[in-house]
């Protein structure tokens, strides 16, 4: 983006899509559009995808393609996650049912997803609910202010792996072993077990997430915060050749992705193999990746017809960006045997029952090749997001006197800088004074149309004054040294003059 005058650095928001998975779902909409439910070979083309999706979902946290459930996003995973651990307690016939009042505990820095489901049942009288509150110095949380808080009608605990606004990591993994010990005595004690649930919509992607080491009953996926990317730079190139005798041919190109077309029209769905004198096979995929497939060609009097397509997955600038679709998926550990579900949609009881509606399978199967990208990439991600951190963070001390970096702690996620400008200036002002050439936000995407000093920021630690002079810069898997350069020499001047 630096060529062109702006940064993107706000990747918590939201990221662009890699073409690698831009690719898979555009196959997966020209091919695999049956109905996953279908009984005949289109159906099975997409209930197959959608099961590699599962299994490449499953490898990123080390779970078990069992206990994956698709979902729309981050918002629907941790309502039907929190709704699950609720329901354990109020079950008929289960020993925990004669709890007068089930106990959830949260922390002070959820998001709203979390916070408000919570809040609501407690405002029903359904539920007592404790915040565990932030180390107020460093928007840490000890895992004893979370423990202490347990009782005996505690049931349910979620807290979040990494804070969107401060980048903190949370220490949910001492939080889960704890509880995993807690657990075995008090089921020796007749006390209900306490679910643990984690939303990861933050930290996937961006540092290591194995579900069997942080002890989680359940865990929040989200793909348009944190999936997929190729290597450091790609490249996309799609070639289609076909149409009936005269077709003519096509280029489109646009930033990071070309597409070349010849011939005009199509005919029916490409699906994704090479057809020889009426033999299958399949289509290529070498390493990351060129494949060619779907040629077809006729012959009768006065009527020929060929199609195909080569497709090239390459390396492209590095300041083509990408991740993965707005989707998300819930892990629950042991799910037909150990941990309740309770599904949010009933209906045509796809998803195994725990998810009805028709799966939107293009976008599953993006989620899945952004898990495999993950599998793949991560240590590189983790290596490039702290090198430009960093950089950033000491440059801009170079540049600017005043400013302060909040919640330099460990550990924290390796993209998020959280940037207090001077006294007397507001962040609005300086990041009005950038114009438009950074994204970054004041704080959550969610809340960008609100005045008022973020109350995450608050909680951890920030008056509001300051929580008003901080500006939220999350960096991206490939940006490039060119653009933190850039957006350094921006928000100096933009500083000055405000
Ligand atoms: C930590 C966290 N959890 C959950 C969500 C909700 O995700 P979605 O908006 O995709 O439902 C977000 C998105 O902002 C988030 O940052």
């Amino acid at each position: 983006m630096e060529g062109i005058g702006k940064a993107y650095l706000d990747y918590n928001a939201t990221t662009p899509l890699d073409p690698l998975v831009i690719g898979v779902i555009t196959e997966s909409l020209k091919c695999e559009w049956g109905n996953p439910s279908s009984a005949h070979s289109l159906g099975k083309l997409a209930s197959d995808r959608i099961g590699r999706s599962r299994e490449q979902v499953a490898a990123m946290i080390n779970a078990h393609a069992n206990d994956i459930v698709f979902m729309s996003g981050g918002t629907e995973a941790n309502i039907v996650a929190l709704q699950s651990g609720l329901n354990s307690i109020t079950k008929p016939n289960s020993k925990e049912c004669n709890i007068v009042l089930p106990h959830v505990i949260t922390s002070n820095v959820e998001h709203d997803s979390v916070k408000n489901y919570l809040s609501v049942q407690q405002d029903c009288g359904k539920i007592d609910l404790s915040f565990a509150q932030v180390d107020k110095a460093s928007g840490q949380l000890r895992p004893e202010s979370v423990l202490s808080l347990v009782n005996n009608r505690t049931c349910l605990i979620s807290v979040m792996h990494a804070n969107n606004e401060t980048g903190v990591l949370m220490p949910i993994m001492e939080i889960g072993q704890a509880l995993k010990a807690l657990n075995v005595s008090r089921s020796q004690n007749n006390l209900p077990k306490i679910y643990f649930h984690t939303d990861s919509a933050q930290s996937l992607g961006k540092v290591k997430v194995d579900v069997k080491q942080l002890e989680v009953d359940y865990l929040t996926i989200v793909g348009h915060k944190v999936l997929g990317v190729s290597e450091l730079g790609g490249y996309h190139g799609y070639w289609r050749f076909g149409g009936w005798r005269g077709g003519g041919w096509r280029a489109r190109i646009w930033p990071g992705y070309w597409r070349l077309e010849v011939g005009g029209r199509g005919f029916g769905p490409d699906i994704g193999h090479l057809e020889v004198g009426g033999q299958e096979f399949n289509m290529f995929n070498l390493h990351g990746y060129w494949r060619f497939g779907g040629w077809r060609a006729r012959f009768w009097p006065g009527y020929e017809y060929i199609s195909g397509y080569l497709e090239v997955f390459a390396r492209y600038p590095p300041s083509s960006e990408f991740y993965g679709p707005r989707i998300g998926a819930l892990f629950v550990k042991d799910l037909l045997t150990q941990t309740p579900l309770v599904p949010l949609l009933q209906g045509g009881g796809q998803e195994r029952g725990f998810r009805s509606g028709t799966e939107n399978t293009p976008m599953i199967a993006g989620l899945g090749q952004a898990a495999e990208l993950v599998v793949q990439n991560l240590d590189k991600y983790m290596e490039h997001m702290t090198r430009c951190r960093n950089a950033l963070i000491s440059n801009l001390k170079d540049q600017i006197h005043d400013i302060r970096i909040n919640f330099v702690v460990d550990p924290r996620l390796p993209n998020t800088v959280s940037l207090q400008v001077p006294q007397n200036v507001t962040a609005q002002k300086v990041l009005e004074n950038c114009n438009g050439k950074i994204f970054a936000s004041l704080g959550a995407a969610c809340h960008s149309n609100s005045q008022k000093p973020s109350s995450i920021l608050m909680a951890s630690g920030l008056s509001p004054e300051e929580a008003g002079r901080t500006i939220r810069i999350s960096i991206g898997r490939t940006t490039p040294d060119s653009e933190i350069e850039f957006a350094v020499k921006v928000l100096t001047e933009a500083c000055k003059r405000a």
